[in-house]
């Protein structure tokens, strides 16, 4: 067996280089109780925040390449350029539309002596295509019939090089939509979609579109990769301040999020942008089950964003619109297929219930309005699904006079989880990491539905992860109350922004996770099942009056693989030896892993060029004995992972 384990270790030094373990001195002893119990942890506990802000939908996950096809948004011509000839003519319409949500269309006429007009649309900053891919195109067109000519499709580089086209052709006179798959025989990074009319007649279309032929229900799939790397227990959408719409007009309204796209209305967004609704209720719902995570939909509470003043209010007496909203969400995700709503999502391609238990109602709301109105919404829900949880906002702060009033209310009224945000400097999160140690074991459920460290320059540097991580820890010991946590924002499209930092950073085909990124992967791919008493010696120090910890910690066990797994963060530069003591006398295997994101400069940060600079890595370890010496990097998140024979 010795032996085996000499082999083992040399095949892992190999293979991977490998941190032995010797004792010498140590600044610390931590001290786990394998015998004792601490709060179970919430499968739910690290999830992800999902809302349109930086393009994180449009020109984002919704992996729809033309932008403003739809003709809606603001700027009818948005990302649309023309050429028109002397014979001919393109017009903005809107008096025979597609339908009532998407009222705009364009007229091209064309005369019987001949002409020539190219519309062509620029994407997000250019079409990037690739070589031998397929992407699908479609658009809506009718005609004045008769009609014989053809429109001509195309992907061009801005050398006027086609890397892809097509044509459609057989108008009709009725609105009707034409597909056609293009397959690109070359490369081009900021290619334009040019559609050419040289066809003698009138023409109309709308809605034109194109997608990569390989999608998740719409949806990049490089995307879903970087969220399924997560490993999410929850999903927390589509908002935010999304939700809440700077009026009501652009509130979040799922009943105009689903269906054809082309009958979901194109609005501008609280972020100052048109969104589609290309991804809706439905695939938000697909995506939560794909990922295996709980989804949690919010909803308005008939408040617009209370930072912005005025506020719109819906009247109490009108409030039955938004809490019919709620209620048939509910029966919409979990009905049968024989209920009203049930049926529509049976008739989407779903039969099978998605079995929502959560749902939030108001995002960074507060004070008596926001009450009043989430009291209508409690009474209406319980009463018909008393089994849904409801999440319930506290503002946009998470101390002072308001705050303390959102949570007395939510204990007062029997609230199931409330939902705090978080935004505060890397130091705030190092100081507050016992922060949920005091709170009302009896009281509400916390979730931490948004946080993220910002240093003075809000880049997303591993300094902001290291403070990100210390105070996870804290949200982990305490799991029996904070139930659920994500960070904010998630996504970011370069040069498409209105906030930073954010968890990933993406281009038209790159995306790379940021420090935080990995920090919330490594805490979610190690969770655990429930937390292991500990105590680490020696563990606080004063700076400038301030207590810090020099390390911080959990531990936990997960009953799967019998692991102990030990997360342990070291925001300071100098490495810290520890002694490792297991209590209880467990059945060690002497073998383990350690998982370690560090670097040497706590101002690095991932970049396209170097996606990985701040990234974990992964060691074996090997001869792990009771107690064994580990010495934490500066700068490093840690978590070892300890193998057991079971505890
Ligand atoms: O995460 C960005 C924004 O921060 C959210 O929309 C809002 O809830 C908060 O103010």
């Amino acid at each position: 067996m010795r032996n085996l384990c000499l082999l083992l270790c040399l095949a892992f030094v190999i293979a991977n280089g490998v941190r032995l373990t010797f004792a010498y001195s140590t600044d610390h002893i931590l001290t786990i109780d394998t015998t004792g119990r601490g709060p179970e942890i919430s499968p739910t506990l690290y999830g992800i925040f999902f809302e349109d802000i930086n393009h994180a939908v449009e020109g984002g996950l919704y992996a729809e390449l033309v932008r403003n096809g739809s003709f809606e948004h603001s700027d009818p011509w948005e990302a649309w350029a023309s050429e028109v000839g002397a014979e001919a003519d393109v017009k903005l319409m809107s008096d025979m539309p597609l339908n009532r949500n998407n009222l705009h269309y364009l007229r091209i006429q064309i005369t019987e002596t001949g002409g020539l007009v190219r519309l062509i649309n620029s994407g997000y900053g250019g079409i990037p295509i690739e070589k031998n891919q397929s992407y699908n195109f479609s658009l809506y067109a009718r005609a004045d019939v008769p009609f014989a000519g053809v429109i001509r499709v195309a992907l061009e580089a801005s050398s006027g090089e086609v890397c892809a086209q097509g044509e459609i052709e057989g108008l009709g006179s009725e609105w009707e939509k034409y597909e056609r798959k293009l397959t690109a025989v070359s490369s081009c990074s900021n290619a334009r979609l040019v559609l050419t009319f040289d066809s003698p007649g009138t023409i109309y279309i709308d809605m034109v579109s194109l997608f990569p032929a390989e999608t998740f229900h719409g949806m990049r799939m490089d995307l879903v990769q970087m969220l399924e790397d997560l490993n999410p227990g929850f999903m927390r959408f589509p908002g935010g301040c999304f939700v809440n719409g700077d009026s009501l007009k652009n509130a979040f309204r799922w009943k105009d999020s689903i269906g054809p796209r082309e009958v979901r209305p194109t609005r501008r967004n609280f972020w100052g942008y048109a969104h589609s609704y290309g991804i809706g209720l439905y695939e938000y719902l697909l995506l939560a089950e794909y990922l295996g995570a709980e989804p949690l939909p919010i909803l308005n509470p008939g408040m617009s964003w209370q930072g912005f003043q005025p506020v719109e209010i819906c009247p109490l007496d009108k409030m039955d619109e938004w809490i019919d909203d709620a209620l048939d969400l509910i029966e919409f995700a979990n009905g049968p297929v024989t209920s009203e709503w049930g049926a529509v999502r049976a008739s989407l391609g779903h039969p099978e219930p998605f079995d929502l238990k959560y749902l939030g109602i108001g995002n960074e709301n507060w004070g008596r309005d926001y009450f009043e109105r989430f009291e209508l919404f409690q009474q209406a829900i319980k009463a018909r699904y008393p089994e849904i949880k409801l999440v319930f906002a506290t503002g946009t702060t998470y101390s002072g006079v308001w705050f303390d009033m959102a949570w007395q209310w939510a204990k007062d009224h029997g609230v199931d989880v409330v939902d705090e945000h978080i935004y505060a400097s890397p130091a705030w999160f190092l100081l507050n990491t016992e922060r949920y140690d005091l709170y009302d074991r009896e009281g509400p459920k916390v979730m931490v539905g948004e946080f993220a460290a910002h240093t003075g320059d809000r880049r997303n540097t591993l300094e902001a992860a290291l403070a990100e991580a210390a105070f996870m820890t804290g949200l982990e010991r305490n799991s029996d109350v904070v139930v659920m946590a994500s960070y904010a924002p998630l996504f970011n499209r370069v040069g498409w922004s209105q906030w930073v930092p954010d968890l990933i950073w993406f281009d038209g085909t790159r995306a790379y996770g940021t420090p935080s990124y990995y920090v919330q992967m490594m805490f979610a791919t190690n969770r655990g099942d429930v937390v292991l008493p500990s105590s680490l010696s020696n563990e606080k120090y004063v700076f400038l009056h301030y207590k810090y910890k020099h390390l911080y910690h959990v531990v936990s066990y997960d009953s799967e693989s019998k692991d102990i797994i030990i997360k342990v963060v070291n925001p300071w530069p100098d490495t810290k030896t520890c002694q490792i003591v297991f209590d209880g006398d467990p059945p060690l295997t002497g073998y383990g892993q350690a998982i370690v994101l560090t670097s040497d400069d706590p101002r690095s940060e991932n970049t396209f060029e170097n996606p990985l600079r701040v990234a974990p890595r992964e060691l074996q370890i090997c001869d792990i004995t009771n107690p064994f010496t580990y010495t934490f990097e500066g700068y490093s998140v840690t978590i070892l992972r300890i193998g057991t024979q079971g505890l």
